[in-house]
């Protein structure tokens, strides 16, 4: 099964008295059941990709789908159910709410999908706890150390079980330590059947983590190598 697909997806950008054409008919698929990796020079397009392909920014051309549905037979209102229910975030910044806590905002998409507050804050827990983030609970982003909030993102990307996860850098800010425990926790969400991981990054150091690498240089999706091959489901 295919959680995600872009096929031949151009990106243009108008400014400065002109258009920048950012993708060129870039194509990638993200299987369910395994974490794929995409990497590539800084500026070649990773995170306008992953945001074309998480339906947060509209191609210009190029048809995109997610868990079956294509992103251009939805209306906004559809697009924004989908992309709320059945996609985790972790972008590069981290857009956490200042007057929250940490744990109100890891649970942000359970309250979103209409669970209280307090509740949703509890369910958020277990996953914060198994990122490190047990002694942090009750404080304030900013009162946190950048990779702190970095996980308290990644918390709130997987806090609603979505289908598909996608991350940009998720591991930029952390130590060598920490990043191992994300991509850890990254990886048995990418096992479950049904679901998938795409993680954006640099950080070569990762690799281990992923069954399969996509390279991307110049607004173009050069290749993939297959190091492990999903169970079929
Ligand atoms: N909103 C925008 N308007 C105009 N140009 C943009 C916009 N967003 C991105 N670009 C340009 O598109 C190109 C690709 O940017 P993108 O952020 O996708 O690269 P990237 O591969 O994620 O780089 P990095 O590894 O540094 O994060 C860059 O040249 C950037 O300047
Ligand atoms: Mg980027």
């Amino acid at each position: 099964m295919i959680a995600a697909s872009a096929r031949n997806v151009v990106m243009e950008f108008e400014g400065g008295g002109g258009r920048t054409r950012v993708l060129h008919g870039a194509s990638i698929e993200v299987p369910a059941g395994g974490l794929t990796l995409l990497v590539g020079p800084s500026g070649c397009g990773k995170t306008t990709l992953l945001s074309v392909l998480s339906g947060t920014l509209a191609a210009t051309s190029g048809e995109v789908e997610v868990m079956g549905e294509r992103l251009s037979d939805l209306d906004d209102a559809a697009r924004v159910r989908l992309r709320r229910r059945r996609i985790g975030f972790i972008f590069q910044q981290y857009n956490l709410l200042p007057s929250l806590t940490v744990a109100e905002n890891a649970a942000i998409p359970l309250v979103t999908a209409g669970m209280k507050l307090s509740e949703a804050s509890r369910r958020a827990q277990p996953v914060l706890e198994r990122l490190g983030m047990a002694a942090h609970l009750d404080k304030l982003p900013r009162q946190l150390s950048g990779g702190q909030q970095q996980r308290v993102a990644i918390a709130r990307a997987l806090v609603h079980e979505p289908a598909l996860v996608v991350c940009d850098e998720p591991t930029a800010a952390l130590d060598a330590k920490t990043g191992h425990t994300v991509m850890e926790l990254l990886r048995a969400v990418a096992a479950a059947p049904g679901r998938a991981v795409l993680v954006v990054t640099h950080d070569s150091r990762i690799h281990e983590f992923a069954d399969r690498i996509v390279e991307m240089e110049d607004g173009r999706v050069l290749g993939e190598r297959i190091l492990h091959r999903p169970e079929a489901n």
